[in-house]
Parts: C-alpha cells; structure tokens; sequence
C-alpha cells in the first residue's frame, strides 16, 4: 500500500491539508454535532461532515441549528450541501462558510426519492452540465475548498462517472468522494471499487473511495483497489463513533486497535442519551433510540439491554436502565 501522506486542497483562500486517511462521512439523522463529538474523541485530526442540509432552507433561515457553533468544533468538519439552483447552493456555502466550515461539499449521491425528484442529489448525476455551474458558483463565491460527494451514476447504461468526475474537476472540485454504486442500485450488492479505481486514474485532485468498508482490512484492501487518497466509512460507524479512528489508527500504525468494551458501550450510550435529552427534551429519547441500539452489541446480555431500553417510555426510565446496568460492571 502507498505511504500516506496529507491530502492538500487549495480552494480560493489558503491551501488547507488534510492529516487524515479515514473520513466519517455525512449520515442523515446520525451525524449531528453531538454524534461528531463522540467520533472526535477517537479520531482528533479526521475530516467529520455534517448531516446534508437543504440549501434552500438554510438560505431561507431555516436548518441553521445544523450548521452553527462548527468553529467551536475541534478539528476539521465539512457542510454538505444539497440543492439544484446554484444560487441557494451560493448562498448557503457562504453562510456554512461563516459559521466555520473547514469545507463545503455538494452532495450529488443521495438515492431519496423526495431529494432526487426535485432535482438534488443523485439526480445531479444526469446533468452534468447543471453540476459543474454549481460547483463553478460555489468555488467562486467562497474561499474555503469545494468537494462533491458521488455515486457512480443514476444507472449502469447511462453512466460514465471519469467524464462525470472530470466535468467536476474542471469546474473546481477540490477533493472527490465516490460511493461505488449506482443510483439505482440503492444499497444493493457491493460497491464496486474497481470503478472507483477508474475515476481516481483520470482525476488530478484527490478520490476518496467509499462504500461497504467496515474495518481496517475492508479499508486497505479498497486503498489497494482504487489507489484512492483516502477512504470514507458511513454505516459501519453508526454506533460505532470509534471507527474511524480505529481505522486510521490499524492503518497508519499496523497496530490493533482495542474497541470499547461493553462497560465503556453501555457508558457511552448513557452518555449520548443524556446529551440528546439535555439538547432535545423527551425527543432525545427517539433519537438515542437508534444510536443505544446500534452501540449495545456485541456482549453479554446486551439483548436484554435491548429489548428493554427500546420499551423505555421516559428519558429517565431509559437512564435508569443503564445506570443498573453499568452497576453489573463494579
Ligand atoms: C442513514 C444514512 C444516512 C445517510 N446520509 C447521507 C447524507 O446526508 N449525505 C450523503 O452524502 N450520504 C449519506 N448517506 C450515504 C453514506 O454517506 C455513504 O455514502 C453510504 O452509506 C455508503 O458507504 P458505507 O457502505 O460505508 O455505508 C447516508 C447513508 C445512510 C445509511
């Protein structure tokens, strides 16, 4: 496997390095401010992204609480971005830019039907000329780096990613990510990485490859593939906010990396319902929900653990439950 070294983006201001191989990658409905903070603990120089956020709605005013307070983030994060009309991308990317944003990246991916109908997301991939016009007029009106995150196209007959990919390029992407599946594959079969191998053949600026890596063998494996710059990691890390600093770590050291054990997941996960519920009141309970779900795994009774945390009717019956849990440990 190559050396790894920074991955450098220029964008109009100060170039602006990259000190990391693993990239946690935008998850709607799981990578807010607080989920990041978690990930961070592991992975302190890492590029983290937030949820995407609908352009129009930020350049209305709305959706803000997704962007605000990122320089009081350590580390780097991007704001990703979706829209069709060039100007709410410009007009949001220059309000992320203000609220801290280390970069901002344009999501030409998401498969949601609600987004693509509309013309956002993967629906860019079947109009090129409209993407590159929205990554020209952001890189212009911003002076942090630009990215585009990707698929391989709406499907596979009508796709040609390396000229898709190069269109972007030329118009001023400074990084490419590239979930290797079509649209319309979904999230079915595996992600092709070969492709993804194609596509950072042609480009000059930096790929990175994403899709089905879920530990350190998946990630140089997939590195060895598509000589990629770096690699991006969404589902596997959904509960696991370690994951990306493991990886990172089992790459760049050959070392084993010792995952939290289920003390520190049952703690973790006490941890994270308290703040959801400290920031959203009883909400924060459906929210923790899914992140107690996905963290308790993996030992000894944590299907009990399960079972009963999903049936907690109050924040509070849910803390007690880990709470007694935890006792078990002493
Ligand atoms: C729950 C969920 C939310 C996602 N949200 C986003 C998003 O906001 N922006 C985006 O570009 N991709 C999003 N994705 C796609 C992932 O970032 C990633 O590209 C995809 O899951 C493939 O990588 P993986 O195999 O490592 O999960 C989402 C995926 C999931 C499962």
């Amino acid at each position: 496997m190559k050396e790894f070294s920074p991955i450098c983006l220029s964008g109009n201001g100060t170039p602006r390095s990259l000190e990391c191989l693993v990239i946690q990658s935008p998850l709607a409905g799981v990578s807010d401010q607080i989920f990041r903070n978690f990930v961070r603990r592991w992975s302190p120089k890492a590029l983290l992204f937030t949820e995407m956020v609908n352009a129009k709605s930020l350049e209305l005013g709305h959706g803000e609480e997704k962007v605000i307070e990122l320089s009081e983030e350590s580390g780097p994060i991007g704001v990703q971005l979706f829209d069709h009309r060039p100007d709410s991308m410009v007009d949001a990317a220059i309000k992320a830019e203000s609220s801290g944003a280390f970069l901002i990246d344009i999501n030409m991916g998401c498969p949601v039907k609600k987004i693509a109908r509309k013309g956002g997301g993967s629906a860019l991939l079947k109009e090129p000329e409209l993407a590159q016009l929205i990554v020209k007029k952001v890189s212009k009106a911003i002076s942090i780096p630009v990215t585009v995150k990707i698929r391989l196209g709406w499907c596979e007959t009508t796709s040609d990613p390396v000229s898709f990919a190069l269109g972007l390029q030329e118009a001023g992407a400074q990084l490419i990510t590239v979930h290797g599946r079509t649209r319309r594959q979904g999230f079915s079969g595996h992600a092709n990485w070969k492709a993804i191998a194609k596509i950072k053949k042609s480009l000059d600026i930096p790929v990175i490859a994403n899709g089905d890596i879920k530990n350190s063998r998946d990630a140089i494996e997939c590195l060895k593939i598509t000589n990629a710059d770096g690699v991006m990691i969404g589902r596997a890390s959904m509960g696991a906010p370690w994951l990306v600093g493991q990886i990172d770590e089992e790459i760049k050291n050959q070392t084993t990396f010792k995952p939290p054990d289920a003390k520190m997941k049952v703690s973790l996960s006490l941890e994270h319902l308290k703040l959801l519920v400290s920031k959203k009141g009883n909400h924060g309970l459906l929210i923790a929900r899914k992140h107690m779900n996905w963290t308790c795994r993996g030992f000894e009774g944590a299907s009990n653990l399960r079972h009963k945390l999903v049936r907690a009717r109050t924040p509070n019956d849910a803390i007690k439950l880990l709470e007694d849990e935890l006792l078990k440990f002493n």
